[in-house]
């Protein structure tokens, strides 16, 4: 196979993780004979001191005219004090709407070797697996009017029907890849956009009747997806609601630098990226957990390429290395060994070549 990939580092700790992306992609090219040929281009903070824009016009048509896109992440407090359309994060926006990238998909699903470090009890996040589907163009991150007025100021949650039954579909199908359980998370109580996508969540299960549906308010679901989280199978929502529960729901697998994500609309056309953001905290410092951005490769494979077994290696590959006790700094592993970056790097492509080598005996 041989794909033209756009690389988009970005900001803070994107360049480290993007280093990392980039090791893994070219042993699974040589190990199962692919070629992946990167073009790197500039967004957020980066493309602003270089461009003058946070999304340059060459970044958007190298996209376009790609097959696959990796973002690093985007923002730092240098840029904090651009106004609102200056920001690095309207890149990434901008990118995602451009695109046409309405379905986020974030899966939640926890290493056995990382049970004992969430804060929250082994007990109840063993064999929680979930799939978050966030809606990613519309809602209150698009709106308009978005803006200051005197003493006031306004956003705007807008969605179209077509926006709301495109991603409520895909959750459906997903459900149906899955185990058949989708939890439809919205403020019903209280918003009409809540009401009218409740209303299209029962609309469309009439066509799923495989699928059980359950409603969720989005207060209840916060606390149930930390003290029930395996009640959930797929659960879907609005784009801010995604945002926030994707981010508390990473505190089931140990660490936010541990969750994947997959950007995508209907014909595949895919931007990968890990949940987590610029990290300026521990940016430069080589410690930067780099699995949610390996993992977020081997949904590019799975999701775009349709690579199921090279996926499936580079995930086997992540729990080997946990198994064996190797963690950053963001995890701690009772017994284990704490690396760095490349370290952590360098121990999952030495599990995908070495399994490999003993898949190969194997068959042999
Ligand atoms: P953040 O996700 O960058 O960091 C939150 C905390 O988690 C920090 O303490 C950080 O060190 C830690 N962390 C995050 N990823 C980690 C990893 N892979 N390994 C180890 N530790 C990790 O969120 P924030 O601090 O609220 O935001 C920082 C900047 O990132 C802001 O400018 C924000 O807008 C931006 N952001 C970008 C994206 C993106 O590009 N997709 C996502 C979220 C936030
Ligand atoms: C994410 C981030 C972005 C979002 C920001 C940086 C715009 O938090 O990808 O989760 O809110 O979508
Ligand atoms: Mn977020």
């Amino acid at each position: 196979m041989n794909k033209q990939l756009i690389m988009l580092p970005g900001d803070g700790v994107g360049p480290e993780i993007m280093e990392s992306a980039k090791v893994v992609l070219n042993t699974v090219a040589s190990e199962y004979g692919h070629t992946f040929t990167y073009h790197q281009h500039a967004i957020g903070g980066d493309a602003i001191d270089r461009y003058e824009t946070p999304l340059p016009e060459e970044t958007i048509n190298a996209c376009k005219n790609s097959d696959a896109i990796l973002l690093g992440a985007v923002g730092g407090s240098k840029w904090d004090s651009l106004p609102g359309h200056m920001r690095p994060e309207k890149g990434l926006l901008g990118i995602r709407k451009t695109l046409g990238l309405f379905a986020n998909l974030r899966p939640v699903k926890g290493f056995a070797p990382l049970l004992h470090t969430s804060p929250l009890k082994e007990e109840i996040i063993k064999d929680s697996d979930i799939l978050i589907i966030r809606e990613l163009t519309g809602g209150l991150y698009f709106g308009k009017p978005s803006e200051r007025r005197d003493n006031a100021v306004v956003d705007t949650l807008s969605y179209h029907r077509s926006e709301m039954e495109r991603i409520i579909d895909k959750a459906f199908q997903s459900a149906r890849l899955r185990n058949n359980h989708l939890t439809s998370v919205d403020k019903a109580n209280v918003l009409e956009s809540s009401r009218l996508w409740r209303e299209i969540v029962n609309e469309k299960s009439k066509e799923y009747p495989d699928v059980t549906v359950e409603h969720e308010l989005v207060d209840a679901a916060a606390m149930k997806l930390i003290t029930q989280p395996k009640q959930f199978d797929v659960m879907v929502t609005e784009n801010l609601f995604g945002d926030i529960l994707s981010d508390e729901a990473s505190v089931l697998t140990g660490s936010l630098g541990m969750l994947p994500s997959a950007s995508i609309r209907s014909d595949g056309v895919g931007l990968y990226e890990p949940v987590h953001g610029s990290a300026p905290d521990i940016a430069g410092k080589g410690v930067v957990n780099p699995l949610g951005m390996i993992l977020s490769v081997a949904l590019m494979l799975r999701h775009s390429f349709q690579l199921e077994e090279e996926a499936a290696k580079i995930e086997k590959a992540v729990n080997e290395c946990l198994e064996q006790g190797y963690h950053t700094a963001d995890l701690h592993i009772e017994g284990g060994k704490q690396v760095g970056t490349k370290e952590m790097t360098k121990m999952v492509v030495d599990h995908i070549t070495s399994n490999s080598v003993s898949d190969c005996i194997c068959s042999m």
